[in-house]
């Protein structure tokens, strides 16, 4: 039932992929209920923030933002105006009361597997004078509860295929903020990328913090894996481009690999996170793989597709790390060649077993250690690009550019590309031919069909 509403919403989005599906899941319920969307926070009858856990920065964000938005409530409040403050995200599951308690103007707390509630719970923030904290685990009632989504507002759509991760590195928050490993069933996933294909979505990006652990119920009842899945969603009329992430090396099968080589739509890349390159560093993150077995694993995946471009996660800098485990990171840089990757100074996350260890790298070791990785892995992604001059790929244009005749989009390596070209190209693939690269851009013509 829809509510009489004339109210609006400012809802930010912090951190990674699956809050920003989440989000858009957020936004239709809200839309549903009666809601509009507002960029003017100081407009907004409701403010919600979308949170990260992950490092310690993109927390304490939270905070800071959270500071200016009660100032906000407190002037509307003089105009006679009523604001509510909701956290949702990582967090929210992770701090719970712990929010309100240090800003006592958040009115609502609400985890990752709770927002199939969210509108409920908005009513009774706004009825209820006392704060309300949900972060309940009620596993796949959220995916249930949450209706597929009526528009594709992108190309290129998100598709959450599995949340929450049993792996449990030591430096990471995910399995204690999203849970145990969850997979959605096959038949879900699949109405749910028809409804996405009807909608205009070419591109399907796959998501789950360990994506590649999906194992999710089959029509038969069997579980079926993440390569079964990509293969059924190739079926579906209308999808171009299917990708995932994040995968963990041990979860990374042969039959995926083989995917790699026979699915036409599966583009040719892979975001597969070693964090560090020393076995002994390994060991202590719980990654439950060593150097060599990585070394061994992109050799099998160049050889089911030597074009592949790669990408990682690194941590510099964890509890213990010396100079010779550094340099053993970037030898092993140096070994796979990346076409792009994220870096990071370690955070310790309270409650993860690495937080607790004494043997903390000072802040300036983890500074040099993570500029000399950074240098060598921008010099990786410009001779990845650089090696695109002069090819002709097709291009998924996602929105126009700034110049006229101008669009923007990804090639199959997700790259990001500008082309300039005659007609509208938004929401269309087209071949593109490669005139000028950069560290993190490629420039081109579309020719004349
Ligand atoms: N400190 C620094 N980086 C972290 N990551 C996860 N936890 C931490 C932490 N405590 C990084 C990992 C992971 C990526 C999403 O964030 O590299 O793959
Ligand atoms: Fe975190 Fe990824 Fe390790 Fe899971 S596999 S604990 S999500 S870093």
């Amino acid at each position: 039932m829809q509510r009489a509403n004339t109210k609006t919403y400012f809802l930010k989005t912090f951190g990674c992929q699956m809050n920003v599906y989440d989000s858009e899941r957020m936004a239709e319920a809200l839309a549903r209920d009666g809601y509009s969307q507002t960029e003017d926070v100081g407009n907004a009858d409701l403010v919600i923030l979308n949170t990260c856990h992950i490092r310690e920065k993109a927390a304490e964000k939270v905070y800071s933002d959270l500071g200016r938005i009660r100032d906000i409530k407190d002037t509307r409040k003089r105009d006679g105006k009523e604001t509510v403050i909701a956290v949702a995200g990582c967090v929210a599951q992770a701090e719970g009361s712990e929010i309100t308690r240090r800003q006592p103007a958040v009115d609502l707390v609400i985890g990752p597997q709770s927002y199939h509630r969210l509108p409920e719970l908005i009513v009774r923030a706004e009825t209820k004078s006392e704060h309300i904290v949900e972060t309940e685990f009620p596993g796949d009632e959220k995916f249930t509860a949450m209706k597929a989504p009526r528009r594709a507002s992108s190309p290129s759509a998100f598709l959450t295929v599995q949340e929450g991760c049993d792996k449990f590195c030591t430096f990471c928050v995910v399995p204690y903020t999203r849970g145990a490993e969850f997979s959605r069933p096959v038949a879900k996933l699949e109405a749910e990328a028809r409804e996405l294909a009807a909608a205009g979505a070419k591109e399907l990006v796959l998501l789950g913090q360990n994506v590649n652990a999906y194992h999710g119920e089959g029509p038969s009842g069997r579980a079926m894996g993440l390569a079964e899945l990509i293969r059924r969603l190739a079926d579906i009329d209308g999808i171009e481009r299917i990708r995932y992430m994040t995968s963990h090396p041990r979860d990374m099968s042969d039959d995926l690999i083989a995917a790699h080589a026979e699915v036409p739509q599966l583009m040719p890349f892979l975001h597969l996170p070693v964090q560090s390159g020393s076995d002994r560093m390994l060991t202590a993150m719980n990654r439950k793989h060593r150097a060599a077995e990585y070394i061994d694993l992109i050799a099998r995946v160049r050889a089911a597709r030597p074009d592949i471009a790669l990408s990682s996660d690194f941590i510099v800098g964890f509890p213990g790390e010396t100079e010779e485990d550094a340099e053993e990171t970037i030898a092993l840089v140096k070994a796979v060649g990346f076409a792009q990757a994220f870096s990071f100074k370690y955070s310790p996350r309270p409650g993860t077993p690495a937080a607790a260890l004494e043997v903390q790298v000072p802040e300036d070791v983890k500074t040099g250690r993570l500029h000399r990785l950074q240098a060598l892995l921008d010099e990786q992604q410009g001779a990845f690009n650089a090696k695109t001059l002069g090819s002709t790929m097709p291009v998924l244009f996602e929105r126009p550019g700034r110049n006229p005749g101008e669009f923007i989009g990804r090639s199959p390596y997700l790259q990001l590309v500008h082309a300039v070209g005659d007609g509208n190209f938004t929401g269309r693939t087209a071949n593109v031919a490669v005139t000028e690269t950069r560290r993190v851009s490629l420039s081109g013509v579309i020719p004349a069909a």
